[in-house]
This record gives structure tokens, C-alpha cells and sequence, in this order.
């Protein structure tokens, strides 16, 4: 039990036997996540289980969950885990926990026709203030009488006036380059090994064009980082070269870029001084991306992650590129802003290359697969489901379909 549990988080025969002291910060997390799930506790707590997972792992995590007997409560925002693996949804808002039936999905439509609902609610409640004021009574007054009509049946509060249900919107959005002949950007007859260590890559040969939708795929320390790395010129290989068109425009996105951010700046600053951009449409841009208006006047240094992330999503689009080229940019959004990021991708003229755990990003963009395998790169025939069949054989597992 112990060994297919690590085996499915990752952990080959060798690992399995490694002292725990030995390993890195993020593999001790997954040794936690192994343990907890190896005592199949009563109660199961999981806070953002698939942060630190690889793809492959969250697909086995996923399906392990498939048949968990017993109570299982999970913080995360990787939608389609929220979907295969959880029964009921309890929403936190407004300071208050609602509770719903179902999975995301469900709860997602739920959700919005509540938000309709109450918009309808407010906007006859103001209504009628006007016409109240209008008919000669004191605001006063009017919201005395409003207040009464509102009956709210659950709370024995006093009746209170209703708020104009706040409004969350995000809005990625990437400019759409220009044409460009192809490929636009390729890697030929590449070998690749940092120093002193056995080679990554072996004559690696690809190009893409502006169509491309690529998301790369494999386990942890496979080499899909460098590849990128590669790719956007940041490493130089060993043998062969990366070619690009003279014209390409990269955009790159991996969580080290967020830290490395000038840190004293404003983010409105940072935008106005690298894109020459007015104050004002160097708000408006990281509006759009989700940051809110108090974060843009202050220094990046104390900004989290989340926000930072925001930030350098502002400065991709900025920048125009023909091409972006993203490393787990999921991490630190909510679900939300990994929504925007999807629809964003879908609406982009130019390409793609993505590495990500998320399933449901990788299915709602209709990325192709790229596997990091034996030293090389292959595009795998079949689709995301043939993928995750293939992943849970290799691992000796039964493929489970969710029954939510
Ligand atoms: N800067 C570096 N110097 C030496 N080794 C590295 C460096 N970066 C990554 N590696 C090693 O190269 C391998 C591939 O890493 P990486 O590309 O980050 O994999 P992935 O993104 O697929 O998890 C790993 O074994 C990792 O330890
Ligand atoms: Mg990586």
C-alpha cells in the first residue's frame, strides 16, 4: 500500500527507499501528502493538494480519491480535481459559509443564478427608493419603509438594506500579433545536460507556428522547466541551437520571473517605465488582470504571490508577444483568474506553449500533448483521456470514472 501511494506521487523504486532527509523541500511534501493518505484518517483535510504536483500525479491522486470512503475536505483551485473528486461545495462569502450540492460545476451554475437572483432583488429594492423619495419622503424614511418589506426569513437580525452583490471579474486578455511565416521558433539537432550531470535532451528537432497549442507533459524532474528554459533562449544547449524568426516576440511566464520583479518599484511604475505606458492605462492594464486598485501604488516587495503573478501577466500582455510560453502559470491564481487565463489563451491568435498540472486548462484550451520522455519529445496521438489511461497503466492502476 505504502509503495503504490508513492508510486503514484511520484516516487520511483530508488526514491521509495531514500531516507527522507535526503530529499528536496517539495518532494517532503509529497512524502506528508503519502502519509496522510496512508493512514486513511477519519477525517482527511487537503489544502491545495496539487500545488507542488506534477500533472501525472494529480492524475493519480485524482483517481485514488475516486473510491475514498471516508470524509474528505479539500482547499484547492484546480476545477476539474474539484469536479471528479468532490460531492458538495461549501462556498466562504461574505464572511459566511454556503453550502451546495454537487461538484464545481454544479455549484458554479448554482452559484451564478443566486448572483442573478440577487441583482434582481437590488435593483427593485432601489426602485422603490426612488419612488419612495420621489413621492416626497425623506431618504430616511424610505429606507425605514424598504427595510421593512425585506423580510429575510432565516436571521432574526434586524432587516437590513440589501448590498449590490459585488461583482468579481477578471479579464485576461493578449493582443493579437501579427503574422509570422513559420516555424517562428524551433529547436534543431539540440543535446542539452547542466554541467556535470547525465544529458536531458538528445538531438532534440521541432519547430512551431503560430497555430501551435502545445502543452508539455511528463514527471517531475523530467527536464520540461529546461525545455522552456531552452525554447525562450535563457539556457544555450550543449550541442545544436534554437532558432527563431528575427521578429518573434516572447512571452514568458515561470514562478523564479515573478520573484525576480524590481522589487522597489510600484507595479504601475514597473509598467510605465518598461512599456513607456500613461499612469492611467498602466492601471487600467493590471485592473483588467485582477489586481486590485490599492496594489498598484504600492512596492512589488509587498505584493504575494498571487499578485505578483498578476503583475507579470500584465507586463506578457504588454509586451505583445507572438508566442507565450507559460510554466505552472496556475499556481497562485484562484479559480477565477485560471477561467480568465483559459478564455484568454482560447481568444490568442499567436502560440502556446504551456506546461501545467491543471487538467482542465489543458482540456479547455485544446492544448496538444507533448511528452517528455527518454531524453526526446514526442507529440502523443490521443487526447487528454488517452493520456491519463496511459499514465494509470503505467502505474499498474484501474481507471475510475467519476460518478459526480
Ligand atoms: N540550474 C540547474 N542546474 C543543475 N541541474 C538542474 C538545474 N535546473 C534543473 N536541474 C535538474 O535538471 C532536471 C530537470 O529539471 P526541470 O527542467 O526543472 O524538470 P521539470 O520541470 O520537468 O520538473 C532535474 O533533475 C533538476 O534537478
Ligand atoms: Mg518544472
Amino acid at each position: 500500500k505504502a509503495r503504490r501511494i508513492l508510486a503514484g506521487l511520484g516516487f520511483n523504486p530508488e526514491m521509495q527507499n531514500r531516507q527522507t532527509k535526503k530529499f528536496s523541500g517539495g518532494w517532503r511534501m509529497r512524502v506528508s501528502l503519502a502519509r496522510a493518505l496512508f493512514m486513511e484518517p477519519t477525517l482527511l483535510m487537503l489544502d491545495e493538494p496539487t500545488n507542488h504536483l506534477d500533472l501525472n500525479a494529480v492524475i493519480w491522486l485524482n483517481n485514488y480519491l475516486q473510491t475514498w470512503k471516508k470524509t474528505l475536505l479539500i482547499v484547492s483551485h484546480d476545477q476539474g480535481f474539484l469536479d471528479d473528486v468532490c460531492t458538495d461545495i461549501i462556498h466562504l462569502d461574505m464572511q459566511k459559509l454556503f453550502y451546495y450540492r454537487g461538484n464545481y460545476m454544479t455549484f458554479k451554475k448554482m452559484y451564478q443564478q443566486k448572483q442573478k437572483e440577487l441583482l434582481k432583488q437590488y435593483e427593485k429594492q432601489e426602485k422603490k427608493l426612488k419612488d419612495l423619495k420621489a413621492g416626497g419622503k425623506s431618504t430616511k424614511q424610505a429606507e425605514k419603509q424598504t427595510k421593512e418589506k425585506n423580510p429575510d426569513e432565516e436571521s432574526n437580525e434586524a432587516p437590513e438594506l440589501l448590498k449590490r452583490p459585488k461583482e468579481y471579474t477578471v479579464k485576461f486578455t493578449f493582443p493579437d500579433p501579427p503574422p509570422l511565416a513559420p516555424p517562428i521558433l524551433g529547436l534543431h539537432a539540440v543535446d542539452f545536460s547542466y554541467e556535470g550531470q547525465k544529458p536531458l535532451f538528445r538531438n532534440l528537432d521541432f519547430g512551431i507556428d503560430m497555430e501551435s497549442r502545445i502543452c508539455i507533459v511528463g514527471p517531475n524532474g523530467v527536464g520540461k522547466s529546461t525545455l522552456l528554459l531552452l525554447l525562450t533562449g535563457k539556457l544555450t544547449p550543449t550541442r545544436g541551437e534554437m532558432r527563431k524568426n528575427h521578429r518573434l516576440k516572447v512571452g514568458f511566464f515561470n514562478q523564479q520571473y515573478a520573484d525576480q520583479l524590481n522589487m522597489q518599484e510600484t507595479a504601475t511604475e514597473y509598467l510605465q517605465r518598461n512599456f513607456n505606458l500613461p499612469y492611467q492605462d498602466a492601471r487600467k492594464c493590471l485592473g483588467r488582470f485582477g489586481l486590485e486598485s490599492h496594489a498598484h501604488t504600492i512596492q512589488i516587495c509587498k505584493l504575494s504571490g498571487g499578485q505578483k503573478a498578476r503583475v507579470v501577466f500584465a507586463e506578457l500582455a504588454c509586451r505583445e508577444p507572438d508566442v507565450l510560453i507559460l510554466d505552472e502559470p496556475t499556481n497562485n491564481l484562484d479559480i477565477e483568474s485560471i477561467d480568465a487565463l483559459g478564455d484568454a489563451i482560447n481568444d490568442y491568435k499567436g502560440a502556446v506553449i504551456i506546461v501545467s498540472h491543471d487538467a482542465r486548462l489543458i482540456t479547455e484550451t485544446n492544448c496538444h500533448l507533448w511528452v517528455v520522455e527518454d531524453q526526446s519529445v514526442n507529440q502523443i496521438d490521443g487526447d487528454f483521456e488517452d493520456y491519463k489511461r496511459e499514465v494509470l497503466e503505467a502505474l499498474g492502476e484501474v481507471l475510475r470514472t467519476s460518478q459526480k
